[in-house]
């Protein structure tokens, strides 16, 4: 249950009974925290952002301005959310039909950072340290360090933890350029060879 003085909500935002809110968490204006919302310890929730019941947000995730968080999705730690994605729980909603039994889950794994403005359909992975570009309409799994634009999101390349584009050669490793981190690449999965964070 909330511990109010460990965490700061703004006098806007609605905070409903059963949520749960790490400490160190922020929440600003006109947010709506949602029963049974379980929000880790030192996130951001921006403006006018919307997290629905059961929802599940790891340590350290940031989310920026008008998002709506919807029952089915989780985000791991250190997740980022850029302003104004969408999420979906419905792949086929009619205004006439009850679907609440069948929302779907969308898991966005550790470190993955989703782009203003893109769309993310339900029942999607998308792998740790992902990077979805601005405006993307992702429509399947995106792998671990993957690096997709678009719509439909096609992946052009690799991203480090940084968010650095991560360029292999041919014995498929790649540095990168931030970090000096060396990454390789074994049957088109990406890996920290080691396995240090950062
Ligand atoms: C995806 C992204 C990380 C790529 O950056 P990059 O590695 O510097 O890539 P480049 O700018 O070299 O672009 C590579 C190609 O992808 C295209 N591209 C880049 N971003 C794109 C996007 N969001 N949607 C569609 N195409 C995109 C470029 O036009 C370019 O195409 P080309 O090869 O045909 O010329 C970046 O463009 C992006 O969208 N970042 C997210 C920004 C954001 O939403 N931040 C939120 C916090 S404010």
């Amino acid at each position: 249950m909330n511990k109010k003085d460990q965490y700061f909500a703004h006098e806007t935002s609605v905070i409903d009974e059963g949520s749960s809110i790490g400490s160190e968490t922020k929440i600003w204006h006109f947010s709506h925290i949602m029963s049974n919302a379980i929000i880790g310890t030192n996130c951001t929730i921006g403006q006018n952002v919307v997290v629905s019941p059961e929802v599940i947000l790891g340590q350290n995730v940031k989310v920026q301005n008008n998002v709506s968080i919807y029952t089915g999705v989780i985000c791991e730690d250190n997740v980022f959310l850029g302003p104004s994605m969408v999420f979906t729980n419905i792949m086929n909603p009619r205004s006439e039909i009850n679907r609440k039994n069948e929302f779907k889950t969308t898991l966005v794994k550790q470190g993955a950072s989703i782009g203003a403005n893109a769309t993310v359909l339900c029942g999607i992975t998308i792998g740790e340290y992902a990077l979805i570009g601005a405006g993307s309409v992702v429509t399947k799994d995106v792998p671990q360090y993957g690096l997709v634009v678009g719509n439909p999101s096609k992946q052009i390349g690799w991203v480090s933890k940084r968010g650095c584009r991560l360029n292999f050669n041919k014995k498929e490793e790649a540095f990168c350029p931030e970090s000096g981190i060396l990454y390789v690449k074994e049957n088109n999965i990406v890996r920290v060879e080691n396995q240090k964070i950062n």
